[in-house]
């Protein structure tokens, strides 16, 4: 009786730490082609926020190589790809973008531009 509980608990847990990490892991590369897409006009090919179209917008696009947005959780960036930041022209991407999209753009980001978590 014992035994299968282990055995069980073992696959319940294998299981359930694939579906965790599908649904936390986004695909960098694929990322790229999103980034390239529908974010490089403003936050540049450098992630420095000096994409083409920077120079027309009032309120810059921000610097994702900066230690501010370095800072920031994966969860606060998440939110301001998804549903945009607040008075700027960062408009929210659900809708436009899928979940999967957002997350994969998410981890080119990262990979970019590692998390700082000195502060
Ligand atoms: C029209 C220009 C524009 C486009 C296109 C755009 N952004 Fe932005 N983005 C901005 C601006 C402006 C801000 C806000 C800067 C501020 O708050 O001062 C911003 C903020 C952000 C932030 C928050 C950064 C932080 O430190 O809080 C993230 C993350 C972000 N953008 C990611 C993206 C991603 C990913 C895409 C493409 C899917 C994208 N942006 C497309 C202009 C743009």
């Amino acid at each position: 009786m014992n035994k299968i509980l282990v055995v069980a608990f073992v696959l319940v847990s294998a299981f359930t730490s694939v579906a965790f990490a599908q649904v936390i892991r986004g695909d960098s590369k694929a990322g790229q082609g999103v980034y390239e897409q529908q974010c490089l006009r403003c936050h540049g090919a450098k992630l420095d926020g000096n994409g083409p179209d920077s120079q027309d917008l009032i309120v810059r696009p921000a610097n994702l190589r900066s230690q501010l947005s370095r800072s920031k959780t994966d969860w606060e960036l998440l939110v301001a790809i998804s549903n945009g930041v607040l008075f700027s022209p960062m408009h929210g991407f659900r809708g436009k973008l899928t979940d999967q999209q957002m997350l994969d753009v998410l981890s080119y980001i990262r990979s970019m531009s590692p998390p700082d978590i000195s502060s």
